[in-house]
């Protein structure tokens, strides 16, 4: 699967190619997918930010015409060790595929994509948080080796590309999976 250190090609059921990578800065804007995403965007200069300095992982999925389709962001660190604590779990959030390229395989060849990567680099877990109601997805990764470890009210704040201050309230089930 892996053609270089830290990219892969995916191939569509209709032969066409997807490709994973490590996000660049140029690719920020594909993120906000045309205005729906734009409120995130300091949340995402920031994670980009701490990519640079080694502590998340960006990866983005795109067709052979570089057109964004898809992403997933992993903190390696975090200040909730319970999380990410640098050296032996991670923490994956922000995964999303565009609604026209979901059930093609995509999501579950970036798990598997980040997987690796997490275990080159030697971690040996995963942590995330799904919605209580995002039921597909959650069975998406019970399918990949995830199961629940508890639960999280899913409070979490964020300042919007206007200044704005939010507060999301999403509860949701803590899942892991360990890796070896
Ligand atoms: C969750 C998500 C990232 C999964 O990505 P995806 O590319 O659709 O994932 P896959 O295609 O690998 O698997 C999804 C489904 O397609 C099916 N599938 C995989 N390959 C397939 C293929 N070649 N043909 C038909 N179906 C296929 C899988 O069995 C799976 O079944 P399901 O419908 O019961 O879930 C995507 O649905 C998404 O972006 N959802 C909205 C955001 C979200 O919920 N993110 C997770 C937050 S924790």
């Amino acid at each position: 699967m892996v053609e270089t250190v830290n990219q892969a090609t995916f191939y569509l059921p209709n032969g066409g190619g997807i490709i994973v990578r490590p996000a660049h800065e140029s690719d920020l804007p594909a993120m906000e997918w045309e205005g729906q995403y734009t409120h995130f965007r300091q949340l995402y200069a920031d994670h980009f930010a701490a990519s640079r300095l080694g502590t998340t992982l960006i990866y983005i999925a795109e067709t052979l015409e570089s057109k964004m389709v898809g992403q997933i962001f992993l903190q390696l660190y975090a200040r909730n060790a319970e999380l990410a604590d640098g050296l032996h779990r991670a923490y994956l959030f922000s995964f999303r595929i565009k609604p026209e390229y979901r059930s093609q395989g995509i999501g579950s060849f970036m798990l598997q994509f980040v997987e690796d990567q997490l275990l080159s680099r030697g971690f040996d877990s995963i942590r995330l948080n799904v919605a209580r109601a995002n039921v597909r997805a959650r069975k998406l990764y019970e399918r990949h080796g995830y199961h629940i470890i508890g639960v999280d009210p899913g409070v979490w704040r964020y300042q919007d590309h206007l200044g704005e201050w939010h507060t999301v309230h999403e509860p949701a089930w803590k899942m892991l999976k360990k890796l070896r």
